[in-house]
């Protein structure tokens, strides 16, 4: 039976300094971005190009994802590729902020910590 696992990304004083944050996670095998867009929404995608590998970052000045190696554009929301007609996109991650009730909690932004969700057995 899967369970859910969480992983520490970040915290979200350290995300709205940065706006984007890169990690590679052995747990996933996989290297991540979580950044925030200009609607402040936090999104986490796999940061592996599925064109060669290359690795992805966040351009603010566009809101978009964009590859480093050959300039692919990836959507901030769906992470379908904005260059090419491909059917591979980034992969997306699940993720939840702790706490995430900030009325309730009364919490400080600078507080809150960013964590990955993923499956594993
Ligand atoms: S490796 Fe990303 S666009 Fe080519």
């Amino acid at each position: 039976m899967k369970k859910i696992h969480s992983l520490y990304v970040t915290s979200k004083d350290i995300l709205f300094k940065e706006r984007y944050i890169i990690k590679f996670y052995n747990e996933l095998k996989d290297e991540v971005i979580c950044f925030l867009d200009k609607n402040k929404n936090i999104k986490i995608y796999s940061s592996i190009c599925p064109h060669f590998g290359g690795e992805i970052y966040y351009d603010k000045k566009n809101d978009f994802l964009r590859c480093k190696w050959h300039d692919w554009k990836f959507s901030k929301d769906t992470g379908k590729c904005l260059s090419y007609p491909i059917k591979l996109k980034l992969n997306p991650y699940d993720f939840e902020v702790k706490p995430n009730n900030l009325k309730k909690y009364n919490v400080k932004l600078e507080s809150n910590e960013i964590y990955l969700n993923y499956e594993k057995e």
